[in-house]
């Protein structure tokens, strides 16, 4: 038995964040040659802020040395072996607190042995997060809770990164199958360098809520207006879908006028719809994800 007391490890709080947009991804953790765990004076120097003892340090809770889902409990010299549940892994931030998390945002590459899986139905450990079987589902993962599973699906236009926990944009996943060229039925119009710069925005054909930006001019990255709103093409924005001709219509059997008035805050008048959308008629199947504040 080997502890690791005193890891200078940085807790960070957010483990798990499901937004639309600016998802900050987490830092590499890639747990390749992990140190062996005989101590020399290389190592020593390597891991001057983690000291590798077989003895009881002080009275708390301390890291395993080569397993991140153990660690050991030490009351007045007496030693006692504790597991995390399945799935998350010790955080040995401080000495006195006994916290086991979603291996998110924790660094286990230096003990980065783990106890055996337990699965269940769409849960490879019983608590985590977990990509869909099927990797076509690209927006869709699954919550494990005592092995009982959640399917969650991220907001329009976004990516499940199992690497990190969260939807994130599929440029940015980097997620095999599940790229911007896979996720989206559009492809960025060719755009000389200095107008690729501005990352233009053009309206989703297929859905007048919705809208592609095109980061550098070549990736696109869908993102939605509110409810209520279209995005307007010409004015490269979005607006009330009444103010947009093409998609004057785009709400109607979805919500009504005295809805879209209320939307509309303050009420204005109602214009008259010039109809004739040149996009598909049929309405939004999901509601108002992946919005973006924009008036
Ligand atoms: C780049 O394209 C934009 C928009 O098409 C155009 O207005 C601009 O003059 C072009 N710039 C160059 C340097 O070719």
């Amino acid at each position: 038995m080997a502890f690791r007391s005193c890891v200078g490890v940085i807790f960070l709080g957010c483990l798990v964040v499901l937004a639309s947009s600016a998802v900050p991804k987490a830092k590499g953790r890639k747990p390749v040659n992990p140190p062996t765990r005989t101590i020399n004076d290389n190592e020593k120097k390597a891991e001057a802020e983690a000291e590798i003892t077989n003895d009881c340090p002080e009275d708390g809770f301390f890291a395993d040395a080569e397993q991140c889902d153990k660690y050991y409990e030490c009351r007045a010299g007496n030693i006692i072996e504790k597991l995390c549940p399945d799935g998350m892994v010790f955080n040995d931030y401080s000495s006195q607190e006994e916290k086991c998390d979603l291996p998110f945002n924790l660094d286990c590459s230096a003990r980065p042995k783990l106890q055996t899986p337990i699965p269940q139905l769409h849960c490879p450990r019983l608590n985590g997060y977990f990509s869909h079987e099927d990797p076509k589902e690209c927006g869709k993962f699954y919550y494990c809770v005592d092995g009982k599973f959640n399917m969650i699906t991220c907001p329009d236009g976004l990516v499940y990164n199992d690497k990190t926990g969260i939807c994130t944009w599929p440029d940015e996943a980097k997620k095999k199958g599940c790229g911007a060229a896979d996720v989206f039925d559009f492809d960025c119009p060719a755009v000389n360098e200095t107008f690729g710069l501005t990352h233009p925005r053009y309206a989703d054909p297929e859905d007048c809520q919705f809208f592609y930006v095109c980061i550098n001019g070549n990736t696109p990255r869908r993102s939605g207006c509110k409810l209520g709103q279209a995005f307007d093409d010409v004015n490269k924005k979005c607006d009330w879908a009444r103010k947009v001709p093409e998609c004057a219509d785009w709400y109607k059997g979805q919500l009504t006028d005295a809805e879209l008035d209320a939307l509309e805050n303050p009420p204005t008048a109602k214009p008259a719809g010039s109809g004739g959308s040149r996009r598909k008629p049929n309405r939004p199947l999901k509601g108002s994800k992946a919005v973006e504040d924009e008036e």
